[in-house]
């Protein structure tokens, strides 16, 4: 018992301690202010494909406490959990039935607390996905307020009584008609979802919502986890005044949906209520429309949020490609407008994004691994918080579906539906799907060369990525110069190095098509990163005197020393 304690007290000490020391001399802004936040490297699992201990096909948490050693020895500092609160599952955990337990698939709050118990002894946070812009139609808030227009939870949720009419029309992102207004003949009202009819969208004008959500959270602040991420929250604000949205809005909805009238108030008062009484990051989904709003969601000043998740750069791969000049321009535009104020979150990849190597990378077998270290280069050298997700680090990639039935994603299926509604072809959907559909990065996480890739004992409850037999866990531990083994080796780098946490950026050479290049600057420490995003040689100008060059870190076995860089090369050296 005593010795528990110690090791907790040990752990804890562990969490707390700074990672690093910073130069004397470096200038004062909050961008440089240290926190654990910033600091972190966060890993995050999808535990529905992460590890299956009870052979249902689903991944579950004691899944996820077998792989505790195995996420320590990948150097991460926090772990971000998609949501694991009972849910009947229609959109995998994004409908919350009940926010104070486990879902029944993933086991039970004895193994969530035995899961955060685990991580906090390796010295790893635990961030968790709170959703409340909606909850499930089937939480006892929902059946209550449908029950009735007198229900004391009518208010809980946003209503439109059918004999005002039809309600102005709002679209919404996963129903089969887009329609986010959903009638309901018991009470002869419409209720509102942007997402799907089984998420409608909590009120949260009233008070007693905002209430229940900081009960919420302080209850599993209360147990110790580390931080949130609220999701989608960025819609939870609406005009209840219900405003006509010109015609076409539905294609830029995000203009019409986000930050809406009094979320920073709302945002106040969670800080004021959950975030201002426990050392807890957080970071919403979505960070509005611009810099600004960006800004007035995570400023430090402001007493609101830690950091802003923003989608514009993920955005800009498509499927007939994208331009890195491109790419370059939006990461360079973010850091540039966040320099001194605010903070950011890096990332190429979550559940909701098919396989960042698919999408910014080359996953042809010949260019599969070296073009996933580099990006995980990328991702640990830039300033903001890292966010990786599971499986990248194996370089796992797109699984290459055929059928609509590989598909699991509701959102998709539904869509799949729309679009044979409208008669539009067929064929190009599919193809359009298997390269962006979000079920691309939901594929079993790829533990070994045995059946259902070491994921599970039965059939997973979707189809493993066919390549698990060469790509996997198992195989690359045992290979130093495996994709994991890489990643590994950058995660020490931007630990050992604060300057890849709080440096100045700055973008060299930006018209070049094929290198991305810059400079990572902290007081006396000088780092340039190069990579070559194509499958040809590639040179940067930057103009910088390489004599004197040391190489950091770099994806071939003999890192370039003069800048010419083979297809896919990274390298970081240090000046
Ligand atoms: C967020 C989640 C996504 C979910 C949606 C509705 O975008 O990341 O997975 O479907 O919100 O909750
Ligand atoms: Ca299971």
């Amino acid at each position: 018992m005593r010795k528990q304690f110690l090791m907790l007290i040990i752990a804890t000490l562990c969490i707390f301690a700074p990672f690093i020391s910073l130069p004397q001399n470096m200038s004062k802004t909050e961008s440089t202010d240290r926190k654990w936040w910033k600091e972190a490297i966060v890993y995050q699992i999808y535990p529905r494909s992460f590890k299956d201990d009870n052979g249902d096909g689903i991944g579950d948490l004691k899944g996820i406490i077998s792989k505790l050693d195995y996420i320590k020895s990948l150097g991460v500092t926090a772990v971000w959990l998609n949501p694991i609160y009972t849910s009947p599952n229609d959109d995998n955990g994004y409908d919350v039935s009940d926010y104070r337990n486990i879902m029944k698939d993933f086991g039970t709050m004895d193994d969530f607390d035995a899961l955060l118990k685990g991580l906090h002894e390796r010295g790893i946070r635990l961030v968790m996905d709170m959703v409340v812009n909606h909850s499930s139609d089937e939480h006892e808030w929902f059946k209550q307020s449908r029950s009735s227009r007198n229900s004391p939870y009518r208010n809980y949720y946003h209503w439109w009584n059918a004999e005002r009419g039809t309600p102005p029309p709002r679209y919404s992102l996963f129903d089969v008609n887009h329609d986010a207004w959903r009638y309901d003949s018991l009470t002869n009202a419409y209720y509102l979802h942007y997402f799907s009819r089984k998420q409608p969208d909590l009120n949260w004008e009233n008070p007693k919502v905002r209430q229940e959500v900081f009960d919420i959270m302080k209850f599993w602040a209360d147990k110790g986890i580390d931080g949130f991420r609220l999701d989608a929250f960025q819609f939870a604000a609406k005009d209840t005044t219900w405003p006509v949205f010109p015609k076409g809005y539905e294609k830029n909805f995000t203009k019409y949906y986000a930050i809406g009238p009094h979320l920073h108030d709302y945002l106040k008062e969670m800080y004021n209520e959950v975030f201002s009484k426990y050392d807890v990051m957080s970071v919403a989904e979505g960070a509005g429309n611009s810099f600004r709003d960006a800004h007035d969601l995570v400023d430090a000043d402001r007493k609101e949020l830690n950091m802003a998740y923003a989608f514009d750069a993920v955005d800009v791969a498509k499927p007939d490609g994208y331009s890195l000049v491109h790419l370059k321009e939006v990461f360079t535009k973010w850091d540039n407008e966040f320099a001194k104020k605010g903070w950011l979150s890096i990332f190429l990849a979550n559940h909701d994004q098919a396989r960042m190597v698919t999408r910014f990378g080359n996953d042809n077998p010949q260019y599969r691994e070296i073009s996933s270290k580099m990006l995980t280069t990328f991702i640990m050298t830039m300033r903001g918080t890292p966010f990786y997700y599971n499986g990248d680090e194996l370089g796992m990639n797109n699984p290459g579906f055929k059928s609509i039935r590989d598909y699991r994603d509701m959102a998709t299926l539904n869509e799949y539906r729309h679009q044979e509604n409208i008669g539009a072809d067929m064929r190009a959907y599919l193809e359009r799907i298997a390269f962006e559909c979000r079920d691309n990065g939901r594929t079993p996480f790829q533990w070994n060369g045995t059946a259902n890739a070491g994921f599970s004992t039965s059939k997973p409850w979707i189809n493993v990525n066919p390549n698990y037999k060469t790509v996997n866990a198992a195989v690359q531990e045992k290979d130093p110069n495996s994709v994991l083994n890489y990643f590994r080796s950058v995660v020490k780098l931007r630990k050992d190095n604060p300057v890849l946490v709080y440096g100045k950026y700055t973008l060299l050479d930006k018209q070049n098509p094929d290198v991305y290049a810059y400079t990572r600057v902290l007081g006396p420490k000088r780092l340039l990163i190069l990579l070559n995003f194509h499958g040809h040689n590639a040179k940067a100008i930057t103009g910088i005197n390489m004599d004197k060059a040391k190489v950091l870190l770099g994806n071939y076995a003999r890192p370039s020393t003069n800048g010419e860089l083979r297809p896919y090369e990274a390298v970081v050296y240090e000046l």
